[in-house]
């Protein structure tokens, strides 16, 4: 499919996806998350495919919904058209995503990253949802996955004010997995989601599923999920593969 919004790339068993709007510093327009579901769409269907990278340009992840096709939106059609929902799509992704982020990650911007799995961040990332300054609140989990995040306080504040925060303050509050130069941000992304994507494919799905069901659920019903997963792994021939080849001192060749 030819898109006109994002790029996309393979690299072995990785899925590249760049956002690609340089123009409006990838401002998220019903177009491209149209795009960016349907290239999803594509990995999730591809065996081929064990992780996917999810990133901008250098100087923007994305600046946040496209406030010059949202201007004229009204009520009710939004909330008739479901306004919003389409870009969840990204949070139901059952194989692992990685957002990496240089630039600027606002708004919509912010909130497709902290729908990926986890994020590797550019020491020229910046972080933010200002939608307040533009008279409405965060739409796309803002308000509630950066709150899991980074907590409440901090959170609290950067909603009610459109504060900023740079990548040290990131990785300090727990938004970001890691701070890596910028000139090596999508090197290393990739470097990370190969060897994901080297993992057996079921267990790097089930892992990820699992570590979602921690804020969904209680803890014990959290854990009673783990156990089951984990044991049913040992039906699995990646299980024999995995411990057999750590004790024959060898790399494990697991299946996909
Ligand atoms: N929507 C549409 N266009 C945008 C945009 C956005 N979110 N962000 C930037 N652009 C456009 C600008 O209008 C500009 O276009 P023109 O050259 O045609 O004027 C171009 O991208 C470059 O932007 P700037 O000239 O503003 O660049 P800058 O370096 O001076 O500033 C910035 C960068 C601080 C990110 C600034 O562009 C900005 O504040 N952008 C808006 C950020 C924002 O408010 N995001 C939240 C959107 S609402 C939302 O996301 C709702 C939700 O929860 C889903």
């Amino acid at each position: 499919m030819a898109y006109e919004t994002i790029l996309v790339e393979q690299h072995d068993r990785v899925g590249l996806i760049r956002l690609n709007r340089p123009q409006a510093l990838n401002a998220l327009n019903g177009q491209l998350i149209g795009e960016l579901n349907a290239a999803l769409d594509a990995f999730e269907q591809d065996r081929g495919i064990g992780c996917v990278v999810l990133t901008g340009s250098e100087k923007a992840f994305a600046a946040g919904a496209d406030i010059k096709e949202m201007q004229v939106f009204s009520y009710p059609a939004t909330y008739l058209d479901d306004f919003i929902t389409s870009w969840e799509r990204l949070s139901r992704t059952r194989k692992p995503v990685i957002a990496a982020v240089a630039g600027f990650a606002l708004g919509g911007g912010c909130e497709l990253a902290m729908m990926c799995d986890f994020i590797l961040a550019a020491d020229t990332a910046k972080f933010g949802q200002p939608e307040i300054k533009l008279g409405v609140m965060p739409g796309a989990g803002g308000t509630q996955r950066l709150t899991r995040f980074v907590g409440k306080s901090k959170a609290m504040e950067m909603c009610l004010t459109g504060r900023l925060m740079d990548a040290v303050e990131a990785e300090r509050a727990g938004l970001v997995s890691r701070v890596v130069p910028a000139a090596e941000l999508l090197d290393e992304a990739l470097k990370v989601a190969k060897v994901i994507a080297g993992m057996s494919a079921h267990v790097a799905m089930q892992t990820k599923e699992s570590v979602n069901r921690s804020y969904e659920t209680t803890l014990a019903e959290g854990i009673r999920f783990e156990r089951r997963v984990f044991q049913a792994q040992f039906g699995v021939a990646d299980q024999k593969e995995g411990m057999a080849a750590f004790i024959e001192k060898r790399p494990a060749k697991f299946e996909h």
